[in-house]
């Protein structure tokens, strides 16, 4: 039935009224901002555990924005259910750490293809299989920041299911990396990957193996060269370029797609 509500996201077909296009930031309190930013008038759905939803309009179109908590986990548990409800565009909007001594801050990071260091992207695919952005969408992203002049870069992201380890921090409990992650910081940049962070593995990947289209951007709030903690100014520019570009790619994605 139109009504029933899906198990995590507390979503039903009749609630999301017709959306196609989800906006998925990892933050639940950036969920309010992020629909606001594109319509005075969006509305709150649902809240339930990491997954907070508001449904925006925009040019026409239904926006659905829904936040998927922090890796890849609770990623696939909100693409399951939003595909199911009929969602087929998907734009994560995140924020990351760069790794690339060229690259300063406040710039956003537009991801073509990410490195799976996740868990989730495996239980969909065998890792030969490549998570990679759908060109479309990345296409209106790209658009999006050189109309509006906002810093950016566009390459691969590495995406990892911790934040520390994983990312090869050492300011840990333990203080220790485990062997396959010592150096990989190193290798990642030599093999010029720009940044790090948690979800886009997971999402390219599983969109990827529903047939569906996903794309990624995300705000640089560190750099792993220069600076380890994000000051207020920093967080402020990111979610204002975040709501900038967002709504700037779905207005140009919706405009193509209803000429
Ligand atoms: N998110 C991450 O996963 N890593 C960072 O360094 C910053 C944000």
């Amino acid at each position: 039935m139109k009504s029933d509500l899906k198990y995590h996201v507390r979503l039903s077909e009749e609630r999301i009224m017709g959306a196609r296009y989800a906006v998925l930031p990892g933050d639940p309190g950036r969920v309010e901002k992020t629909a606001r930013s594109m319509d005075p008038n969006a509305q709150f759905l649902a809240q339930n555990r990491e997954f907070t939803s508001w449904l925006a309009l925009l040019n026409g179109e239904r926006i659905l924005v829904c936040s998927t908590g922090i890796g890849g986990p609770s990623v696939s548990i909100a693409l399951e259910e939003l595909a199911a409800l009929g969602l087929k565009y998907f734009y994560r909007i995140g924020t990351t750490g760069v790794i690339q001594s060229d690259i300063t801050l406040p710039c956003l990071i537009i991801t073509t293809g990410a490195v799976r260091l996740d868990g989730a992207s495996t239980h969909y695919a065998p890792i030969e299989y490549p998570a990679v952005a759908d060109l479309e969408l990345t296409n209106t992203l790209v658009e999006a920041a050189r109309e509006l002049n906002l810093p950016h870069h566009i390459g691969i992201t590495a995406s990892a299911d911790t934040f520390y380890p994983g990312q090869e921090r050492y300011d840990t409990f333990t203080g220790y990396v485990p062997k396959r992650f010592q150096g990989s910081m190193e290798e990642w940049r030599r093999l010029h990957v720009l940044n790090y962070e948690m979800e886009s593995a997971s999402l390219l990947t599983i969109i990827s193996t529903f047939g569906l289209q996903a794309a990624v951007v995300a705000s640089a709030i560190v750099s792993r060269i220069r600076e380890e903690t994000p000051d207020d100014r920093v967080l402020r520019q990111a979610e204002e370029q975040l709501a900038m570009i967002i709504k700037r790619a779905l207005e140009i994605h919706i405009n193509r797609n209803t000429q």
